[in-house]
């Protein structure tokens, strides 16, 4: 073979071997590596001379390329980690970790307060022996009216305007569902409190369609008013604060009998008389009463040898109350800015 050709070689070899190793970085050592060793690089374009060199020549020169590719690609990665060794080093001398540094905070979720407030109540009443249930949001129309004592067409229906699904469900208008739930499937004694959303027609500054209530119920042998508001007035001191009074308000509820609102003096001016409680001293915060003969019937439990109380209040209503929120209408809204003061 022509000596001139392997000069040519050798002197590719001795360029690219220089020119590795003068280079200061990676990226810069990665450039001549595609000088030399790239596709249209100078090894490659010497590959070119192959055509023109005698049959008998081609083998050798082939095997001649291949060897000095090899020799080039071996100082290539020699010197590429060696400057990779030097950039780390220079990484950690300049970029030095400071451990004092704090992390990035990021925001953490919290309960929503009509949540907060329904298991601030579900505990209040666990301690009395109460425990929790749940039910369906759309209800038969029977488990909805007609088991709680409200017939078809009973005007009472017009105490709560109502969502119908079709002719025969409801999305249910208060949590008393639970308690016909409860008084079919399970055996007195019973303490149960039901919780959850519930639906009507209506919405203004203290009104919402979808709102939620908590309700609870006794079963026993012996229940009377008495224990109601013995019940009812520990669970306000307990959730409101050790200075408020109860108070029951004669009322009407087709399933209880007799029937009683529950106010309780107002927790913002202390019964003296505010904006909130509308100068009264007194706020609302649900209905109660002696569970009705009629809906023992309904459920196929024997009274009297069974007897009972029950209490629904509004979640909301009270959230309202116990933190001063002056419009029902923030809960729903799922505004940071409020949802962040809770
Ligand atoms: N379910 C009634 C309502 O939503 C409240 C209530 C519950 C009254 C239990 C008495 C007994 O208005």
């Amino acid at each position: 073979m022509e000596n001139n050709v392997q000069n040519q070689l050798k002197s590719i070899k001795d360029s690219a071997i220089k020119d590795f190793t003068k280079a200061q970085s990676t990226a810069e050592l990665y450039n001549f590596k595609v000088q030399y060793l790239g596709k249209s690089g100078a090894l490659t374009e010497a590959m070119k001379l192959m055509a023109a060199l005698p049959k008998e020549d081609k083998p050798l020169f082939g095997k001649l390329v291949n060897e000095v590719k090899a020799e080039l690609e071996t100082v290539y990665f020699d010197i590429e980690s060696k400057i990779k060794n030097k950039e780390i080093d220079a990484k950690m001398q300049n970029e030095k970790l400071d451990l004092s540094f704090s992390a990035a905070s990021f925001p953490l979720g919290h309960e929503h307060p009509i949540f907060k407030v329904t298991n601030e109540i579900v505990s209040i009443m666990s301690r009395l022996g109460y425990s929790l249930r749940t039910g369906p949001l759309i209800e038969k129309d029977y488990y909805n009216f007609e088991a709680l004592n409200i017939p078809p067409n009973h005007p009472a229906r017009d105490m709560q305007d109502t969502f119908f699904v079709d002719e025969s469900h409801v999305l249910r208008t208060h949590t008393s569902p639970i308690q016909i739930h409860s008084l079919e499937n399970e055996k007195p004694p019973l303490r149960i409190i039901g919780t959850g959303s519930v639906f009507r027609c209506d919405s203004d500054i203290s009104h919402l369609p979808n709102f939620h209530q908590i309700e609870g119920m006794c079963v026993d042998e012996k229940v009377s008013m008495a224990d109601l508001k013995g019940t009812i007035s520990f669970f306000v001191k307990e959730f409101f604060g050790p200075n408020l009074k109860t108070r029951f308000r004669p009322s009407f509820f087709p399933f209880t009998e007799p029937s009683a609102e529950v106010d309780c003096s107002c927790p913002i001016c202390k019964g003296k008389g505010c904006s909130l409680c509308k100068q009264s001293g007194w706020i609302e915060i649900g209905g109660c009463g002696l569970i009705n003969p009629k809906v023992f019937e309904f459920a196929k439990i024997p009274y009297p040898q069974w007897q009972g109380f029950a209490f629904g209040f509004g979640i909301e209503r009270m959230a309202i109350i116990k933190y001063g929120v002056d419009d029902i209408r923030h809960f729903p809204k799922n505004d940071i800015r409020f949802l962040n003061q809770f």
